[in-house]
């Protein structure tokens, strides 16, 4: 199915994630060995596909190429880390920030600045060296870490975008930034709540 777009370049974009997960697993390996836990719940990974690249090169106006795909567009791989705390989130960001063979492209911390319709995540874009077939090449990937309660959210939030001729479409978006800020309230709370656990 994507292949027929992607080509052989799928190998690359696979290959990117493969690379970002084992040193995501790494991270967590040495976290709960040093730390004493992991800082991350759980990885999603996704390639994404011909349908919404081919739109996504559309709505930027551009060639609807492969060549464009690949270097114009930057989360034809993408990994969503999922953390418990909001402090994991950063730590997760700075461990990926230490590894000095990985070139930060773009960055956005919308969990300090939320968007207006709440969406709340940590973007950044890698560009990646991989060795293929002897030779190193640089891929990008879209990592994008957030919480659980964040990542619930956006799921719900994107949903409704997905629907057409949606009924009480401006309550929903209300009740939506109502819910984004309630929860942006109960990620801070639930890590101050832990913090007091910790230090008895
Ligand atoms: P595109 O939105 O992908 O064209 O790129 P951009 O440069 O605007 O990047 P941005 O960092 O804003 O968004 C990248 C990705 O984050 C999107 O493809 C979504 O997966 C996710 N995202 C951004 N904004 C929202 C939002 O309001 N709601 C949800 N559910 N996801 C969002
Ligand atoms: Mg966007």
């Amino acid at each position: 199915m994507q292949t027929s777009f992607y080509k052989d370049e799928i190998i690359k974009l696979e290959a990117v994630i493969t690379e970002i997960t084992a040193r995501l697993n790494v991270i967590r390996k040495y976290e709960k060995i040093y730390n004493d836990r992991d800082p991350i719940e759980y990885i999603k990974t996704r390639i994404k596909s011909e349908e919404s690249m081919k739109e996504k090169l559309k709505r930027k106006n551009l060639e609807v190429n492969l060549e464009n795909a690949l270097s114009k567009v930057y989360d034809a791989a993408g990994i969503r880390i999922v953390c418990a705390y909001i402090d994991d989130v950063y730590a997760v960001v700075e461990k990926l920030k230490q590894y000095d063979d990985l070139i930060v492209i773009k960055e956005k911390d919308y969990i300090k600045d939320p968007k207006k319709n709440g969406y709340r995540s940590y973007h950044i874009i890698f560009s990646v060296p991989l060795s293929i077939a002897g030779i190193i090449q640089r891929v990008y990937v879209e990592i994008q870490i957030r919480t659980i309660a964040m990542d619930f959210w956006s799921s719900l939030e994107h949903e409704m975008k997905y629907k057409k001729n949606i009924k009480s479409q401006e309550i929903i978006v209300e009740e939506l930034k109502r819910c984004a800020n309630e929860i942006a309230t109960t990620d801070i709370n639930m890590m101050a709540i832990r913090n007091m656990i910790n230090k008895c």
